[in-house]
């Protein structure tokens, strides 16, 4: 079928409610745009499993902590609708935020636990924000499965839990981070860097790698494993090259050993963990993990 770029709720429900009555399977791949290979991989699952597959572009204000980043968020609206119609989308849902947030909301998804470390302890009100839009978006498609990447490993906690904690009849699937050959993890946000800050961006995975690789050769002191995947981002410092102003500053968030499940940092490794970590590359913060 002929892709549709659907701006309203109101549209978008009459084109599935034909959908859902033809017994088609929903497959929804929710994206903030700037498409890049990590969500061709959601949307090819989505299309692999389901009969009728909607992607939605929205830029979430409501998960912006810092408006210069809601301002600095690329977007790429022309080359991502011609993205989705060569991988077979049959919906995009490209609100306005008028749509979605004719006014303030006065109810918002408040997130326990799972939001207190990670990028939840350094984006006030992100998950918020983000637990948010996903239950109002899943409201509106109304989705038999739901695909979201395993590179946002504590978004996609907080979003199983979601759909948990509000009976919402919908499969979540994660699906494996998708990376440059060099290791950088795929995201909208590589697009900020500039060829050096490309360059400097790898040292998130290596950092991550050099912690899952001590893990698996037994060492269970999560602090001494932060130890080692730290070293291997040099601190800037005068007169190093990463420090002057003409080249980009790399700077470690944070660096956790966390359960899966729970998204709390452990200190002892004695089953499964996930590895993860923010850098900041000059002004663009990049996030990645590896599971163990
Ligand atoms: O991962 C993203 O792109 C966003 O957080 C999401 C899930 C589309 C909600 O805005």
């Amino acid at each position: 079928m002929t892709m549709a770029a659907v701006e309203t709720i109101a549209a978008l429900r009459q084109r599935l409610d034909e959908a859902r009555h033809r017994q088609a399977r929903i497959g929804f791949v929710p994206t903030m745009g700037a498409l890049h290979e990590g969500h061709a991989r959601l949307i090819a699952r989505a299309r692999s499993e389901c009969d009728r597959v909607v992607a939605s572009i929205f830029v979430n204000p409501l998960q912006f902590d810092r408006p210069d980043d809601l301002a600095r968020y690329p977007r790429t609206l022309a080359d991502d609708l011609a993205l989705c119609e060569s991988l077979g989308v049959d919906d995009v849902f490209v609100p306005a935020a008028a749509e979605m947030y004719p006014s303030t909301p006065q109810c918002t998804v408040e997130v326990g636990e799972l939001a207190d470390h990670l990028c939840g302890k350094y984006r006030p009100g992100h998950f918020r924000g983000v637990a948010t839009v996903v239950l109002k978006l899943l409201q509106i498609v109304q989705p038999h499965a739901a695909y979201f990447g395993e590179k946002d490993a504590q978004q996609l906690a907080i979003v199983r839990r979601l759909v948990t904690d509000f009976s919402v009849p919908v499969a979540i699937v994660g699906v494996p981070t998708v990376r440059e050959p060099d290791g950088l993890a795929m995201s909208s946000r590589n697009r900020r860097l500039d060829p050096c800050e490309r360059k400097l961006a790898t040292a998130l995975f290596r950092a991550l790698s050099a912690a899952a690789e001590a893990i698996r050769a037994g060492q269970t002191d999560a602090a001494e494993v932060k130890r080692l995947a730290q070293a291997t981002v040099p601190p800037p410092s005068k007169g190093d090259a990463a420090a002057s102003p003409a080249s980009p500053t790399l700077r470690i968030e944070y660096l956790e050993v966390v359960d899966p499940d729970t998204m709390q940092p452990v200190a002892q490794i004695e089953g499964p963990v996930i590895v993860a970590g923010a850098l900041w590359v000059g002004s663009t913060r990049l996030i990645d993990n590896i599971r163990v």
